[in-house]
């Protein structure tokens, strides 16, 4: 259960979002059918907060719960509270927009950090001889998120499967997510000498 932007996602005139009013359980009772029908092997919801999840979860008479639930998810939004929750229920974080997007200007922030440009993650990478790309997908493997990456070039889809790295690295980013300044400078200090 998804809206891709500018495509389904309904608006006014005025351009203010149109929102529904229908009940997501009478749409997860439609996926559901659609399951019992063979129509869909594995069904799952997508940009679900906490709440949303949980109104499928305790849904009377709920026949299968979702899989997964698709969200942002990458160092500069690392949906810990999200990923404990969903993990507590046995449902899979799928992440997208891992590697920080296209940066569509439609709905990017100009100013915004680049993702792939982080100098703890290129300084990681860098190192440990990988991309950047590799280091954030890896990081995000490592904590039992899904990672989706999308690449229309050859080469960067090829190099985004090989995703080994070390230990050491995932502690530093874990560190540098979570603002533990010490810690990652220390970490970085000792991959530098
Ligand atoms: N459920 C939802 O609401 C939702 C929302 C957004 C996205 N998604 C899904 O998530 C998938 C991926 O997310 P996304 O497209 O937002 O972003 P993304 O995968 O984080 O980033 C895609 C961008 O990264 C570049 N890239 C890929 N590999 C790279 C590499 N190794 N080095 C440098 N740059 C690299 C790509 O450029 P090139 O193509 O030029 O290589 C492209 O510009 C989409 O296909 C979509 O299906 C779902």
């Amino acid at each position: 259960m998804s809206f891709m932007f500018n495509l389904l996602f309904p608006d006014y005139e005025n351009g203010k979002v149109l929102y529904h009013n229908t009940d997501l359980r009478d749409t997860w009772k439609a996926l559901e059918d659609c399951k019992d029908a063979g129509l869909a092997r594995s069904i799952g919801v997508s940009n679900f907060n906490k709440r949303q999840v949980e109104l499928i979860l305790n849904k009377p008479g709920l026949k299968y719960k979702p899989v997964c639930n698709q969200v942002e998810c990458h160092i500069y939004l690392n949906q810990t509270k999200l990923l404990e929750y969903c993990k507590s229920k046995d449902i899979v974080l799928v992440g997208y927009s891992v590697l920080g997007s296209s940066r569509d200007e439609n709905w990017t922030e100009k100013n915004s950090p680049v993702l792939l440009e982080d100098p703890v993650l290129n300084a990681v990478a860098k190192k440990l001889n990988r991309t950047t790309a590799q280091v954030a997908m890896r990081y995000l493997l490592q904590r039992g998120i899904v990672v989706l990456a999308k690449s229309y070039t050859p080469e960067r889809i090829k190099q985004n499967f090989q995703r080994k790295t070390q230990h050491a690295f995932y502690t530093l980013v874990t560190a540098y997510v979570n603002d533990s300044v010490a810690l990652t400078f220390q970490l970085v200090f000792t991959l530098k000498h």
